[in-house]
């Protein structure tokens, strides 16, 4: 049902200096593969195979990762490295049948102006945008799950999961009522609150589903106090117009991957869990420990 989905990877990826100076943080690892390679197989698994992504100028990377490359497995076969081989062909795989293309982010305006950038690529049809730091391990894929609440609705949806207490004042924050088995209907998005003003344990994820309305919206965002245009701002100005915007509380393990410590954890998380280092990774971590 929605053919589109979109991938800001414009930022600066601060947090992971000096890592995101030598390599941008989406083709960091997560065990054995970039993390952006779990967004797109999070994407092509929801039956979606039109991808845009927002990039800094020229900076080209992530798109040529998942380029084809005949060179390369040429010499593999030569070599007969059959593992390696299909290492390559399992990247190919996910390619096939795959359109990527891309838009521009000049500067660094936040997340919600890079969303801006693909507005001419989008058109007129709803899109779902995935936040790369953001890798969702789950049965059903977190876009599948949004996806059968907007073919009844048809409106935003954005992906909800609930956080301890403590941790709230990290996230943005969801005022709710509740319609249904973990669904809701958003009242308001608070960033960051306190304990005690947090409205409910329910933390917005980097998945959402959108109606091309929501560019009406980011043109007429006039940038915050940091000179950047946030999506959450945006949502919460559509929410104030009356506009109604729905919250899924998905099925499955958030995985977060936008500052060191969450990655290492991450990291530890997929790669204890994985068939082929898992057993002997638990091993030597009670070695070492
Ligand atoms: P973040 O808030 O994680 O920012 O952006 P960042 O720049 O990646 O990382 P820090 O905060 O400097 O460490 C969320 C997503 O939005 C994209 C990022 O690339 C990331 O995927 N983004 C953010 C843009 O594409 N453009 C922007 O101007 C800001």
């Amino acid at each position: 049902m929605i053919k589109k989905a979109v991938i800001p990877i414009a930022g600066l990826g601060t947090r992971f200096l000096p890592l995101s100076k030598a390599s941008p943080k989406e083709l960091l690892p997560l065990v054995d593969k970039p993390e952006i390679q779990y967004i797109i197989e999070e994407i092509k698994n929801s039956g979606i195979n039109d991808i845009i992504f927002v990039i800094r100028p020229k900076a080209k990377e992530v798109l040529n990762y998942f380029q084809k490359s005949p060179k390369l497995e040429k010499i593999l076969k030569e070599r007969k490295k059959e593992n390696f081989l299909e290492e390559v062909k399992k990247l190919t795989e996910i390619s096939k049948n795959t359109s990527f293309s891309w838009a521009v982010q000049k500067e660094p305006l936040g997340d919600g102006h890079a969303i801006l950038q693909a507005k001419k690529l989008i058109g007129k049809d709803p899109f779902v945008v995935l936040f790369p730091d953001d890798i969702i391990d789950s049965k059903t894929p977190c876009l599948i799950q949004l996806e059968q609440v907007f073919k009844t609705c048809q409106k935003p949806v954005i992906a909800l999961k609930k956080m301890p207490k403590e941790k709230l004042h990290r996230y943005g924050v969801v005022k709710v009522e509740k319609i249904a088995n973990r669904i809701y209907k958003i009242k308001k998005i608070i960033e960051k609150p306190s304990p005690e003003n947090a409205p409910s344990d329910l933390v917005v994820v980097g998945r959402y589903i959108h109606t091309p309305e929501v560019f009406q919206y980011l043109e007429k965002a006039s940038p915050g106090r940091k000179g950047e245009i946030y999506m959450s701002e945006v949502l919460e100005k559509m929410l104030s117009d009356g506009k109604i915007i729905y919250g899924y509380e998905f099925e499955g393990e958030w995985l977060e991957c936008g500052n060191k410590l969450d990655w290492l954890k991450s990291n530890f998380y997929l790669s204890l869990k994985h068939p082929k280092f898992g057993p002997e990774l638990k091993k030597y971590i009670r070695e070492i420990t």
